[in-house]
């Protein structure tokens, strides 16, 4: 295949023979030599799978909006749950995130290692909002072996959800990884079977409590003893929720979708080169991507979302924008924010 197109992947790898169109398939290479291409493919804005102590992971730069569009789209997730972050040291965690006391001594207690804690974000703290879906919390783990080596060198926390396709379960070798994802991505950082084998355990700081979100590697009675405290649990929505919520998804306009004209004190969010009639009388202006690339706009979203509404628009018109590939994350994104607001609750 010979593709001039600027997005297909640069770098040849190997292919699989014995079929008439051929297939890109990633690469697998040892952790003792795979260090160096991976860091070439996080600086330029890509993806690898790595292993983790619980799981693998298919890691992104956190700074970087195309390297974290590319993670949901290399998953082909259909919708924008927030992401893990992933920390080298005590120092990069407190940079994006404020520890409470006993969040901090968690931390002390268990990292490196199958703990993630989710905690106010440090505004400014560079992490992009497609890894937190615009939620003012971030969930930080800091992971022992490759991974923490990987992100001490990159110098920059690392987005890693569970590296599997959308609805299937996460992978715990690199031939499972590259099984599931192979032709989608270019590097699988082989560490062996993961010692774990089971996502991290997912705890909240609430007020002066902890909750716990998700069990995982470490079990909850470990918390509970080094915390000398009892975990809250249930109540909020679940795991798979904080993305989803209502509320989190409301900005203070209304939000009118598919719009093909731009009314009397609308906003307008476009996408692509073809304009909405009467886009010159629009309030306030933001294109997602000019050239109509599903990546960019994912990675402008949630950032432009806020940028409309704090123009103080009454209404946010968005031009139509494709189903396919990332744009069902898009539209499930938008779509939320156009719900009605009768039931909505407050933000978290
Ligand atoms: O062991 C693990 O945790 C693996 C390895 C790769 O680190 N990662 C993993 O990521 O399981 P993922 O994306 O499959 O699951 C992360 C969970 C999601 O269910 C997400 O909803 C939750 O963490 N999460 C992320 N940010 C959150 C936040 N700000 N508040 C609440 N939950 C959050
Ligand atoms: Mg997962």
């Amino acid at each position: 295949m010979n593709c001039q197109c600027p997005l297909a992947p640069a770098a040849p790898s190997y292919y699989a023979a014995g079929i008439r169109e051929v297939t890109r398939v990633a690469e697998i290479l040892a952790v003792g030599e795979a260090m160096e291409p991976a860091l070439a493919l996080l600086l330029g804005g890509d993806v690898v799978a790595i292993p983790t102590e619980t799981v693998y992971g298919l890691a992104g730069d956190a700074t970087n909006g195309i390297g974290v569009a590319r993670i949901f789209e290399a998953k082909g997730r259909p919708r924008f749950n927030p992401l893990i972050a992933h920390v080298a040291d005590m120092a990069m965690a407190e940079r994006i995130a404020s520890f409470d006391p006993l969040s901090r001594k968690l931390a002390l207690a268990f990292w490196p290692g199958p703990l993630t804690l989710v905690l106010p974000q440090r505004p400014g703290n560079g992490i992009h909002p497609l890894v937190t879906a615009g939620l003012d919390t971030i969930a930080v783990r800091m992971p022992r072996g490759f991974g923490g080596d990987l992100i001490a060198r990159l110098g920059r926390p690392l987005a890693a959800p569970s590296a599997n396709s959308s609805g299937k379960i996460s992978a715990t070798t690199a031939q499972a990884v590259a099984a599931d994802l192979g032709g989608r991505i270019k590097l699988v950082v082989d560490g062996g079977a993961t010692p774990v084998g089971l996502e991290s355990t997912i705890v909240k700081a609430e007020g002066e409590r902890l909750r716990l979100l998700r069990p995982g590697g470490i079990a909850a009675d470990e918390i509970e003893a080094a915390i000398r405290m009892e975990l809250l649990r249930g109540g909020i929505a679940g795991v798979e929720a904080p993305g989803m919520l209502a509320s989190h998804y409301a900005p203070g306009a209304a939000v009118r979708l598919n719009a093909g004209t731009v009314g009397e004190g609308e906003a307008l969010l476009a996408f692509g080169d073809q304009r909405a009639e009467g886009w010159r009388g629009a309030t306030a202006f933001l294109n997602l991507s000019l050239s109509g690339d599903l990546r960019e706009a994912a990675s402008n979203l949630f950032a432009y979302m806020q940028d409309l509404d704090r123009s103080g628009a009454r209404i946010i018109a968005v031009e139509p924008i494709p189903f396919d590939g990332l744009g069902e994350a898009i539209n499930d994104r938008l779509s939320r924010a156009a719900a009605p607001r009768d039931n909505a609750q407050p933000t978290t």
